[in-house]
This record gives structure tokens, sequence and C-alpha cells, in this order.
């Protein structure tokens, strides 16, 4: 049995495997640029974020209904399960879709339905965080804030992603104030490729309570001491920052150094179907490259409970409670 975990960092859009891909291509009769799932495989050698999003987001073209967004939804939970996930909180990129004329409602209403069934089916509780593309303008960001609005009873918070570099956080300050007075719960993608100072920004600017990736914090040391002091929970994806070249290799990844420091660390799988790995898998990966052991495991595993958006009254902090004790009794073989 998987250590339990809650898996914090997650695009859903980012699960799409390409037996998935290939069988709704054909279900919607949408051309592939690939010959079958070997070759389009093969196409997972990025150099950068950049080039994985040129495929990430050209691959999307085969999500087109309600129940496509339902099955890729329901794929990941099932995996998630069996990684021992006991909570997700999922991204999803509505800006990806509806500049593809998909309605807003079609994703959100699909991705719904298969979180609906989820703790029945897969024993997963789940929450839904909708992320503004930030190499789009602010006013699309606005846009889709409001084209949200009808929703919000399916969504608790807004992120920030896509290419970071040059799209500071800043950007998006009116859309994110706006965010806040719905009472949604704030995320953003922060020093992943772009500076320490973008996390700083995000905290400052936008407000955030958890920095996606956060990476880069470790350049600046009076950054790492605010990050400890506040409990910021930084959502870290090993296998992501190799993939993309953020590290050259795991073995060097700083992960264990951010732990000795202090800082609040999650591991996740960020697009686990093109990084190599779901989330118990960089559990092991971390484990057998950088050495971290179960007690090191263990405390990656609470930390992912205590980071969660779990704290909206006694049910859901019970539910929380629940979680911790599980990682509490969690034997190692
Ligand atoms: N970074 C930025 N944007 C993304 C990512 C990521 O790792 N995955 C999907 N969109
Ligand atoms: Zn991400």
């Amino acid at each position: 049995m998987p250590l339990p975990k809650a898996e914090l960092h997650l695009h859903i859009e980012g699960t799409l495997e390409p037996e998935l891909a290939f069988a709704l291509a054909e279900r919607n009769g949408v051309p592939l640029p690939y010959a079958d799932t070997e070759e389009l495989r093969k196409a997972y050698l990025f150099d950068d974020l950049q080039s994985f999003l040129d495929l990430y987001y050209g691959l999307m073209a085969v999500l087109r209904t309600e129940a496509d967004f339902e099955d890729l939804a329901d794929a990941y939970l099932a995996r998630a399960a069996a990684q021992g996930v006991r909570h997700a909180e999922i991204f999803f990129d509505p800006q990806a879709h509806t500049a593809r004329g998909i309605p807003f409602a079609t994703v959100v209403e699909g991705l719904g339905r298969a979180l609906d069934r989820s703790e029945e089916r897969h024993g997963v509780s789940t929450r839904l965080i909708m992320c503004f593309l930030r190499d789009q303008s602010a006013e699309s960001a606005m846009a889709t804030l409001e084209a949200a609005k009808p929703h919000l009873d399916r969504i608790i918070g807004v992120g920030l992603d896509s290419a970071e570099v040059g799209h500071p956080p800043s950007k998006f300050a009116a859309v994110y104030e706006a965010a806040g007075v719905l009472g949604l719960r704030k995320v953003a993608h922060a020093g992943e490729e772009g500076p320490a100072a973008y996390v700083r920004e995000a905290l400052d600017v936008l407000g955030v309570e958890r920095i996606d990736h956060g990476l880069r914090c470790v350049e600046d040391p009076e950054l790492v001491e605010r990050l400890v002091r506040d409990r910021v929970p930084l959502t870290l994806c090993p296998l992501s920052n190799v993939r993309l070249r953020a590290v050259d290799i795991l073995e060097q990844h700083p992960l264990p150094r951010m732990m000795a420091a202090g800082l609040l660390c999650t591991i996740n799988s960020d697009d686990p179907a093109y990084f190599g790995g779901y989330v118990d898998d960089t559990f092991h990966a971390v484990h057998e490259a950088l050495g971290i052991g179960p007690e090191g495991l263990r405390e990656l595993a609470r930390n992912s409970f205590e980071a969660a958006f779990l704290d909206g009254g006694p049910e859901e902090e019970a539910l929380r409670a629940r979680y911790l004790a599980e990682v509490a009794a969690y034997e190692f073989d």
C-alpha cells in the first residue's frame, strides 16, 4: 500500500495519456500529427517549459465534449488512488479550451461529473482550481473569471500557469484582487523558470497562500527565511523539473536542502503523462535519487495535507485530521 498523500500541483490536461489522446481523437474525428502512441511518446523530449507547452496545448485538440473531460478526470483519479492519493486539488486551464471554441461550462461540468463520483468510486476527495494563462492578457484572465461566475460552486481557487519568464505575477494584480472578493483561494506558479523576485511578487502583489514550484527561492536567502517563517507551502514537482531542464538531473535537485532549511515542501506530479511518473513514482524517485528516507517521505506526505485547502470548517478539518492520522500510522516496508 502506498503512503497516503495529497496532490496539490496537478494539471488535469497534463494527465492526458497517449492512449486516451488517440481514443478521444478517434471518437471526435480529430486528426493527430502522430502515427501512433509510440511516435507521440517519442515527441516527449523537452528543452524547456515552452517546448513542453507547445505539445501540451496542441494535444488538447482532442478534448471537445463534457464526456471527454469526464473521462480524462476519471482516468486521473483512478491512477491517483492507486498511487496513494487521498485528496487532490486539481488545476485546469479554461482559456486553453475556450480559445478553441469549447465553452467554459463544457469543461467544468465534464470535470465536475468525474469529481462528484470520486470519493465514492476512488476514495479521493477533490477540489478544483482554475488557472489563468500568464502569457495571455490580463483582460483575458478577467474575462475568464467572469465566465467562471456561474460555476463557483465547483471552483475553490485561482492559479497562474503557462510561460513564466516575461509574465510576472504583478500583471495579474487586478484579477487576483477580484478573485479574492469572490472568496476564491489564491495560488500561483512562480520561480519555476522565472526568478525568485516572481515568488516575492506572487506573495506581495497577488496575496497567494501557496507557491507552485518556487524552486528558485533558494537563490534568495532572505526569501527562504520569509517562506520558512510564514510557513508558505511550496508545491514542488521534481520529475517535471528534470524533464523541463530546471535541474540537470534528479540527483542535483535542491529538495533535501530545502527541507533541511525548514521550508514547507510538498512533492507533486505536475503533468504526469508527460513527465514520466505519477506522484507515488515521484516519492520513490526522490527516495532513490536523493536519499530521502522514510521519515523524510512521511514529512512530505504530512506537509501535503497541512498545505491542502481543508480549513473550511469542522468537517474539512476532521477530514484533514483523518488523513494526517493515516500518514502517522503508515508503516513502510
Ligand atoms: N509550468 C507552467 N505551466 C504549466 C505547467 C508547468 O509546469 N504545466 C502545465 N502548465
Ligand atoms: Zn504546474
